[in-house]
């Protein structure tokens, strides 16, 4: 019988959602007339822009016809994308060159993806709520021990991130080798200032270690000091890689297309002790066990990279942003804290009275007809913390707003 990947069997249950939904679903067979509005999923509600269509229309059309026909592409992406996107990080005056630049079919992917070249015995750390897919992944790769009761898996270094540091995780005690930063961040909707990344990469120096920064909300980003990106700050080239996505800015969730940064500064170290560039490693990767996001999607988003697909982006990022302030501006008024929604599809608030996550959850939905997430599913230190999204339709933003005055 062939052995499994034990590692596997230390994955706890998907709770969040599946509670979150076992919960839902009861609700609704008790109050079969509710309109329960769900706020509580990350994924778009609106349609591509037409810029977009438009370009991969095309593209389908060049696959038709012998002359303009595309097969197999270049597993680390055409370059009318990937000299568009250097475009864009040299336009801020960040040195990105298209050649360190690696177009996927998702960050989720590459965020998992790029542990493969990393050796097993690296001490990983995340902040405490995080975005599950680091912690996972990490898991399935065997460099964790077992989950404690609070669901923190042994092994892994947590940094909580709460109001009480402002959402910006304290440098570890010790040395540490991976580091998963997100911002803005999933779930708290917050950012990170210059001098709070300035530390992380000063501290990746001092410490030899590599910064995993995701960015796939860059978008989201109003305030004019906030870095867009890692490598606006000084010495991140030596110590960073960048994760952006085109999900959530394009509204590509369900085309798939996202793209890794590897500066060619980036080293990490062979188990005899030499220098090994960590760029050649993840070309190798993907050349060998990924065959490139598809013609027409590489299309559309170079569409979106175009001067009319960014004023289109614009409008639907600043859609979602106004949701959001709509979000915070409701529950500011009914007196519940809340944080992020000002450079994130994300509003994070505390739980009024102490109330556990799960048991405003509860609230929200018999009261409300509401449906958020639990701040305690993304982590222990997200307790009494909830997540609402402001990716929905403005109708539903308008009433759940409404709701939410009149019932809390
Ligand atoms: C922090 C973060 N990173 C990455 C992703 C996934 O992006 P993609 O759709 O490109 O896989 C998400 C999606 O929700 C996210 O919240």
């Amino acid at each position: 019988m062939a052995q499994i990947n034990d590692n596997y069997l230390k994955l706890q249950a998907g709770y969040l959602f599946p509670e979150i939904g076992r919960r839902v679903n009861a609700f609704c067979e008790a109050n079969p007339d509710a309109n329960v509005i769900r706020l509580g999923i990350g994924d778009v509600t609106e349609p591509l822009p037409s810029a977009i269509v438009t370009a991969m229309h095309a593209a389908v059309d060049d696959l038709a016809a012998h002359d303009t026909f595309h097969g197999y592409g270049p597993e680390q992406g055409y370059a009318f994308l990937r000299e568009p996107i250097a475009g864009e990080y040299q336009a801020r005056r960040v040195n990105v060159d298209a050649d360190e630049i690696f177009i996927s079919d998702g960050s989720k992917c590459d965020t998992g993806n790029i542990l493969d070249i990393f050796g097993p015995d690296n001490t990983v750390a995340v902040t405490d709520p995080v975005y599950p897919v680091y912690v996972d992944t990490n898991v399935m790769a065997g460099r964790t021990g077992a989950a404690d009761e609070a669901g923190r898996y042994a092994g892994l270094v947590y940094l909580p991130v709460t109001a009480e540091n402002n959402f910006v995780p304290a440098l570890p005690e010790g040395k540490v080798d991976l580091i998963y930063l997100c911002y803005p961040n999933n779930p708290t909707g917050t950012v990170a200032t210059r001098e709070a990344l300035q530390q992380w990469v000063d501290y990746a120096k001092a410490n030899d270690s590599i910064l995993l920064f995701d960015s796939a909300y860059e978008a989201y980003i109003t305030e004019p000091d906030i870095p867009h990106s890692i490598y606006e700050i000084d010495g991140a080239r030596e110590v960073a890689i960048e994760f952006r996505s085109f999900s959530k800015n394009a509204g590509f969730t369900g085309v798939r297309c996202a793209y890794t940064v590897v500066p060619k500064d980036l080293v990490g170290r062979t188990a005899s002790g030499e220098t090994q560039s960590i760029h050649a490693l993840w070309n190798r990767r993907q050349s060998t066990k990924f065959n490139g996001a598809s013609y027409v999607v590489q299309r559309g988003a170079a569409a979106a990279c175009s001067e009319e697909g960014q004023e289109q982006i614009r409008s639907l990022v600043d859609f979602y942003l106004t949701n959001a302030s709509l979000l915070r501006d409701g529950l500011d008024s009914v007196g519940i804290t809340t944080y992020g929604g000002v450079n994130a599809p994300y509003v994070w608030l505390k739980t009024p009275g102490g109330a556990s996550s799960w048991d405003y959850f509860d609230e929200l939905l018999g009261k409300a007809h509401l449906v958020g997430t639990p701040g305690s599913g993304f982590g222990a230190s997200g307790e009494g913390y909830f997540r609402l999204s402001a990716f929905n339709s403005r109708a539903n933003i308008d009433e759940a707003v409404a709701r939410l005055k009149k019932t809390l």
